[in-house]
C-alpha cells in the first residue's frame, strides 16, 4: 500500500499523466483533510473541513447575497415548460475581474425552478458548451430516460427534454451535471442549480413564503490573483466560501421569520454551520419536511446535503448583524434591516414521515478508493462503475436495508452517499441512534471511515437503472458509483 508521501506525490504524477484532463485526481490527503485520524476531529465526527481559510481584507460582507432568479414557466396541457441553455458566461467574484465559468442560462448559480407537486415540469436543456453535459435532479423521483444517467449525454449542440412528474412531496431538490468523469468539474465550475417543489399541504403550514423563502446554495472556491475561477482537485485549495455565487455576502433581512433553504453545492466538503449564538430551527432536510421543527445550534452539511431551517429575527432590533459561521470561518452575515408584518408561523407539527414496512432485503454499500496503481480508482463492493453491469436487482413495492460503510481507513478519506430515485431513512451510525443531521427523509449522507450507517429505502415507483454513489463529485468521476435495476 501507499504511505502517505508517496499518495501525496501521486497527485502530480497522475495529473501530468491523463490527457485530456478527463480523469480526476482524488482529494490527496493532507493532514489538514484527514480527519479521521485527527484526534480533535474525530472526536467530532470525523468530519472533513477544508484547509485553513485565507481572509481577503475588505472583501468580507461587502457584497449582497442575491436569490437566484426564479424561471417562469410557459404551459401546455398541464405541464410547466422551461427552456435552460447551458452555456458559458462570465461571472465577478472578484469586482472587476470577470471569471469564465459554466452556467445554466447564464447564471452561476442556475435559475431556480420552482415546481408543485402533482403538476409534471418539461426542461428543454440545450449544450452550448464545447463538451458533454447532461443533466440530473437530484432527490427527484423522475423515470430514468430524464434521471440524467452518465453514458445518457447531451452532445455539444444538442438539446434534451427532461420530464419531470414532481409525483412527490414538497422538497428542496437541485439539479446538476452528471456526465461521467466530468460532473466533478463541471458543477464545480458552475452546473448547478435549485429546483423547488411546493405542495398544498405545506403551504397550508403557514411557513414563510415569497421573498422570505430563500435558497442558499453554499459552496468553497479557488479563486486565483486575478479572481478565476480555478478547478483544482486538491479541496484544501479551495479556501474561498461562496453563498449564491458570492464570496462571504450580506443578506438584508427584515424583523420577522425567514425559511432558508440551505444546499452544500461544493464537490467535496463538509460544512459545519453555526448562527453567532442561536439556534435555528430545523423544518426539513433532503426529502421535505421534518414531522416536527428542531432548533439546532449547530449543523454539518456534507456535499448535496440540504437543510431547511427558520430563522426568525424578531428577537433582534434593527442594525444587529449576525454572522452564519462555517468552521473555517465566516460564510454570510445576516443584516437586521427593518420591520414587518409576519403572518407566517412555524407549527409544532410538521408532517408525519411516511410508514417503512418491514425490510425484505438486506445489502451492504461498501465504499474505498484503490490506490495501489498508477491512478486512483473508485470502488462500490470492490467494484469500480461499469453501465453494462446491475450490482443490485430490486423489486419495485419493497422496502430494503442497506449498511453503508466507509472502508478508507487507512487515509481516513471521507464520503457522502446518495441513492438516486428514492429518499430513505437513517436507522443508526455506527450502531449508534441517528444524529440530527441523519433526521428526516434523507437522499444523501456522510459517512466516515468506521462508522457504518444502516438505511431503509421504500422502492415505490419507476423501474430501469438508477445510481447510487459517492456524492463526492471527484470520486464518483474516479467510478464509486453503483447501479440497481429495479424491476417488476
Ligand atoms: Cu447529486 Cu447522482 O447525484
Ligand atoms: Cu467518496
Amino acid at each position: 500500500m501507499l504511505d502517505r508521501r508517496r499518495l501525496l506525490t501521486l497527485g502530480g504524477i497522475t495529473a501530468g499523466s491523463v490527457a485530456g484532463g478527463m480523469l480526476l485526481l482524488p482529494p490527496a490527503p493532507t493532514p489538514a483533510a484527514t480527519p479521521g485520524i485527527a484526534g480533535d476531529e474525530a472526536q467530532h465526527g470525523h468530519r472533513q473541513t477544508a484547509g485553513k481559510r485565507r481572509t481577503r481584507p475588505g472583501t468580507q460582507f461587502t457584497k449582497r447575497m442575491p436569490v437566484p432568479r426564479e424561471l417562469t414557466p410557459t404551459t401546455r396541457n398541464g405541464t410547466d415548460c422551461y427552456r435552460i441553455p447551458i452555456q458559458q458566461a462570465e461571472h465577478a467574484f472578484v469586482p472587476g475581474q470577470p471569471s469564465v465559468v459554466r452556467t445554466y442560462a447564464g447564471q452561476f448559480v442556475g435559475p431556480t425552478i420552482r415546481a408543485k407537486t402533482g403538476r409534471p415540469v418539461k426542461i428543454t436543456f440545450t449544450n452550448n458548451l464545447a463538451g458533454p453535459t447532461n443533466v440530473h435532479l437530484h432527490g427527484g423521483h423522475v423515470p430514468q430516460s430524464s434521471d440524467g444517467y452518465p453514458t445518457d449525454i447531451i452532445a455539444p449542440g444538442t438539446s434534451r427534454d427532461y420530464h419531470y412528474p414532481n409525483s412527490q412531496q414538497g422538497a428542496t431538490l437541485w439539479y446538476h451535471d452528471h456526465a461521467h468523469h466530468v460532473e466533478a468539474e463541471n458543477v464545480y465550475l458552475g452546473l448547478h442549480g435549485f429546483y423547488i417543489i411546493d405542495d398544498g399541504a405545506e403551504r397550508a403550514l403557514k411557513l414563510p413564503t415569497g421573498e422570505y423563502d430563500v435558497p442558499i446554495m453554499l459552496r468553497d472556491a479557488l479563486l486565483d490573483e486575478n479572481g478565476t475561477l480555478v478547478y483544482t482537485v486538491h479541496p484544501p485549495e479551495r479556501t474561498t466560501i461562496l453563498a449564491n455565487g458570492v464570496v462571504t455576502p450580506h443578506f438584508p433581512v427584515a424583523r420577522r421569520k425567514y425559511r432558508f433553504r440551505f444546499l452544500n453545492g461544493a464537490t467535496e466538503r463538509v460544512f459545519r454551520l453555526k448562527l453567532g449564538g442561536a439556534d435555528m430551527i430545523q423544518i426539513g432536510s433532503d426529502g421535505g419536511l421534518l414531522p416536527a421543527p428542531v432548533p439546532r445550534s449547530e449543523i454539518e452539511l456534507g456535499s448535496a446535503e440540504r437543510v431547511d431551517v427558520v430563522i426568525d429575527f424578531s428577537r433582534y432590533p434593527v442594525g444587529t448583524q449576525l454572522v452564519l459561521q462555517d468552521v473555517t470561518g465566516p460564510v454570510l452575515r445576516f443584516d437586521v434591516t427593518r420591520n414587518a408584518d409576519d403572518p407566517s408561523r412555524v407549527p409544532d407539527t410538521l408532517r408525519p414521515l411516511p410508514p417503512m414496512p418491514p425490510a425484505t432485503v438486506e445489502r451492504v454499500v461498501a465504499m474505498r478508493f484503490d490506490l495501489s496503481g498508477p491512478a486512483p480508482i473508485g470502488l462500490v463492493n470492490d467494484k469500480t462503475f461499469d453501465p453494462n453491469r446491475v450490482d443490485f436487482r430490486i423489486k419495485r413495492g419493497t422496502s430494503e436495508i442497506w449498511e453503508i460503510r466507509n472502508d478508507d481507513f487507512e487515509f481516513g478519506i471521507p464520503h457522502t452517499f446518495h441513492t438516486h430515485l428514492e429518499q430513505f431513512r437513517v436507522l443508526d451510525r455506527g450502531g449508534r441512534p441517528p444524529t440530527l443531521n441523519d433526521a428526516g427523509r434523507k437522499d444523501t449522507v456522510f459517512v466516515a471511515p468506521g462508522e457504518p450507517v444502516r438505511i431503509q429505502i421504500n422502492f415505490t415507483e419507476h423501474l430501469g437503472k438508477y445510481l447510487y454513489h459517492c456524492h463526492y463529485m471527484e470520486h464518483s468521476a474516479h467510478g464509486m458509483m453503483g447501479q440497481m435495476d429495479i424491476v417488476e
